[in-house]
């Protein structure tokens, strides 16, 4: 590790402006992280908060402004340049090349393995060896990236900036792919880490902001709103602040739901990507007018549920019905045809098109339909006043309808799939984490439109591991261990008890 990065001590940034067409993204922000402080940074989907990380890390230079580093102005001019002054970042989007390891990956950014014409990757297996158990984080150097979950790239991000040698971290939405459990690690971890290290830390979810910072800051329309000691502040003020008023998740209230069945799964056997049993005769049923909650760690199978269903996966064995027809291993265009809606768990790769605007997005999966179209002419101006329509209701943050839907914040995009898939009117929807990275008030209104879809008959499967939102929204809870249902439970005997002692794989509480 070299000498400068230890010294990093102080982080300063003075009137930092930044616009992209149309949007003023940071609008003359002042911060200061001093040694072994953590900065919680919050605010609404599209408030400036990622845009200002870039800017420390060099991806992104302000408009105007100035960033001090011990006192010192620096002009950060590349991630290069941020990290030889110790700065680090773990992205909300994962920068890992897939079809490479965790060790190439990793090897990439560590400009001392490639002193020699041979890049030394002895000297990174070590590197990340140290890394990891210094830090409990573990990972496995060998395995492809697209082999990995979510979770576990994100772990992987977190070793690659340590292996850097980051003095000064940035966590942009660290949590909000990891499992309950995982999260928890995570801030016992970060906690450690804090006494040597500086961190900024953004999150949408304000009980990890406590636990874990000893200062907040609120962005609201690229500008700082609040700053203060997070320990003087209650999470519920915090909100309040962050979304200019109290916030209250919908519940589901209403008497089980005694509709025709929607779909139902009998013995499905589906392999995952490194070939093992990922389902193993798995059976479910959900019904019209159902919300059907998939509880469980994640990679006990839920991927590979969501995907058998969709179309993307193909299955080993056993049927998926769907209103009355099998559909397992037919096209995906054939089960959107059939009217199942899907929500998927990775929104840039799966969800949009990146380098296609927000409308084409939306008109994505109906392209040929003739409302859109008239022998074989998109009729764009109605496209646009749908799309504009649907930017209006769910209330998708961006300069306009034309934008590439890649160049919108997180929270953003996950919007426009949200807006795509639930004004398409599905006959039932697959819904993966659905709010993942969604701020708060976004978060409410999502759950109040698939408490409306419900009501309106269309059956939902809905896969998160956040299980308040399956106590709240649930009809029933399917618990899903190692690709198989352990036990379904009605949505008043679900608690987080009973969940969560099925999730760790036992069937009977007696056994315990
Ligand atoms: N490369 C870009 N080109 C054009 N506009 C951009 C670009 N990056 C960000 N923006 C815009 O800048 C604004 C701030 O985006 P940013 O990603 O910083 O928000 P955020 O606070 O991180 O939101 P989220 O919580 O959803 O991640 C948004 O309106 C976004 O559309
Ligand atoms: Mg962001």
């Amino acid at each position: 590790m070299q000498n400068e990065k230890d010294q990093i001590t102080n982080l300063r940034l003075e009137h930092i402006t930044k616009r992209f067409p149309g949007v003023l993204a940071c609008d003359d922000i002042s911060l200061e992280i001093g040694k072994s402080e953590v900065l919680a940074l919050v605010g609404e989907n599209g408030a400036g908060k990622t845009t200002l990380m870039n800017i420390i890390m060099g991806l992104y230079q302000p408009d105007s402004g100035s960033i001090f580093i011990n006192g010192q102005e620096v002009h950060l001019k590349t991630p290069n340049d941020a990290f030889d002054c110790g700065i680090g970042m773990v992205h909300q989007q994962y920068m890992l090349v897939p079809n490479m390891t965790v060790l190439e990956n990793i090897a990439l950014g560590m400009k001392d393995c490639w002193k020699t014409a041979k890049v030394d990757l002895k000297l990174v297996r070590d590197r990340i060896k140290e890394v990891s158990e210094k830090y409990g984080l573990a990972v496995d150097p060998d395995a492809f990236i697209w082999q990995l979950s979510v979770g576990e790239q994100q772990r992987v991000e977190l070793v690659k900036t340590l292996c850097l040698g980051a003095r000064f971290l940035i966590l942009d939405e660290p949590t909000s792919a990891l499992t309950p459990q995982e999260t928890d690690e995570l801030i016992v971890l970060l906690k450690r880490m804090s006494e040597e290290l500086s961190i900024i830390f953004i999150s949408h979810k304000l009980q990890e902001v406590a636990a874990l910072s000893n200062k907040v800051a609120i962005l609201r329309h690229g500008a700082v709103v609040f700053q203060g000691n997070t320990a003087e502040h209650s999470t519920s003020d915090i909100a309040a602040l962050m979304t200019g008023h109290e916030v209250k998740l919908p519940e589901n209230t209403e008497p089980p739901c005694q509709g025709e069945d929607a779909l139902v799964i009998k013995d499905l056997c589906v392999k995952s990507d490194r070939g093992f049993m990922a389902l193993d005769h798995l059976s479910l049923s959900v019904r019209n007018g159902e919300i059907l909650g998939i509880a469980g760690v994640s990679g006990n199978g839920q991927r590979e549920l969501a995907e058998s269903i969709t179309g993307l996966r193909r299955t080993s064995g056993g049927t998926i019905t769907a209103f009355g027809d099998e559909i397992q291993n037919h096209t995906p265009n054939h089960i959107i045809r059939h009217g199942i809606g899907y929500i998927p768990e990775e929104r840039n790769t799966e969800g949009i098109v990146p380098s296609m605007s927000i409308k084409e997005n939306i008109i994505l999966k109906d392209s040929s339909q003739s409302r859109f179209c008239s022998h074989t002419f998109l009729k764009q101006k109605y496209i646009a006043q749908y799309a504009e329509n649907l930017r209006q209701r769910f209330d998708i943050r961006c300069p306009g309808i034309n934008t590439a839907a890649g160049s919108l914040s997180g929270g953003n995009i996950q919007k426009v799939i949200l807006a795509r898939e639930i004004d398409r009117k599905p006959r039932f929807l697959v819904c993966v984490y659905p709010i993942r990275g969604l701020d708060l008030g976004a978060a409410e209104f999502i759950h109040k439109k698939l408490l409306e879809l419900r009501k309106s008959g269309v059956g939902v499967l809905l896969i998160s591991e956040e299980l308040d939102e399956l106590m709240n929204l649930s009809d029933r809870i399917a618990v899903i261990f190692k690709g198989q249902i352990q036990k379904t439970l009605d949505r008043k005997d679900a608690t987080r008890r009973s969940l969560g002692i099925l999730m760790a794989g036992v069937k009977d509480e007696k056994q315990l």
